[in-house]
């Protein structure tokens, strides 16, 4: 991962931890031209959480996700990657940071003219100096973490929606991130594809160590995978609850967050169990 010492570290709020958060946002405001999507947006994500970003369709969750990404800047505020506050630290610097990043697209986003090999291959041989074989050899590796050896010479056509979308987290791993980035990881997928993705994602947590943030609104997911979150909201237009999602179930306060996690049941106290999922 690149580390370039070009801000200066006592500015970075999170310092005190010891080990700098991942990545912290702060007062961060997203807009397109003068339309704000979401502003005060305030939350760290700590390493080796995976962190939800939640709401409703059109709240600004991916659009808060390409600040993070180093795709959008945003309007105000600062977002602290790594201990460096991305956005005033140049393009280039930047793009060395995001490096550090594995980003897997909604529609896992692969080469369809590419075997899956040359897919997760692709990183590897544009940011290093590896030869075909070591990055044929690298892409297996990669591969049979997801769950797909053997498939390094498949088209994705050849294979199904779910291993598609496991073959983009493959192509995400390459470089050997530290921190992953998903949005809407099991959109348009069947239920065991999708049960298996998020086995994954607590399997690359727990294995690599890795940060991991999510975008999504699958409640299934969101209770299965994610140890904190922030909830974005549409009407507002800002975050309305941080925390961990089944928590905030529970006892969050707030009625709009408590009717999203429950589905509309926010009547009763004591109709959600917590312990369901164990
Ligand atoms: N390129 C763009 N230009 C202007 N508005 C946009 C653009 N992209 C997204 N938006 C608007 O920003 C809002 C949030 O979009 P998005 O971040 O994609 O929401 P979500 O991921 O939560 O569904 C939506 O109202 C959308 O119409
Ligand atoms: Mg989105």
């Amino acid at each position: 991962m690149a580390v370039v010492e070009t801000t200066d570290p006592a500015e970075a709020p999170n310092r005190e931890s010891g080990k700098e958060a991942p990545v912290v946002v702060e007062s961060i405001t997203m807009a397109f031209g003068d339309f704000v999507i979401q502003r005060d947006l305030n939350f760290r994500i700590e390493h080796n959480d995976i962190f939800i970003i939640m709401g409703g369709s059109g709240s600004g969750k991916s659009t808060v996700m390409r600040a993070m990404i180093g795709l959008q800047a945003p309007a105000e505020g600062r977002l602290w990657f790594e201990g460096q506050s991305l956005w005033e630290i140049g393009d280039t610097v930047r793009q060395d940071l995001m490096r550090g990043a594995g980003v897997v697209f909604q529609s896992g986003g692969l080469w369809s003219s590419m075997t899956l090999a040359e897919n997760v291959g692709l990183p590897l041989g544009e940011y290093t100096d590896l030869n075909a074989r070591e990055i044929y050899e690298i892409a297996q590796l990669k591969l049979a973490l997801v769950g797909l050896a053997g498939f390094e010479d498949f088209y994705p056509s050849e294979i199904s929606g779910g291993m598609q979308r496991r073959a983009g987290v493959a192509r995400a791993l390459a470089l050997d991130p530290e921190i992953l980035f998903f949005d809407e990881p099991s959109a348009g997928l069947d239920p065991i594809s999708s049960k298996r993705l998020d086995e994954l994602i607590l399997q690359l947590r727990d294995s690599l160590g890795a940060t991991i943030i999510v975008v999504t609104h699958e409640l299934a997911s969101i209770f299965t995978i994610g140890n904190n979150c922030v909830f974005l909201d549409a009407q507002s237009k800002t975050q309305i609850a941080t925390g961990n999602p089944l928590w905030l179930r529970d006892h969050s306060d707030n009625p709009t967050v408590r009717e999203f996690l429950t589905r509309g049941h926010v009547d009763s106290e004591q109709d959600q169990t917590t312990d369901e999922e164990s």
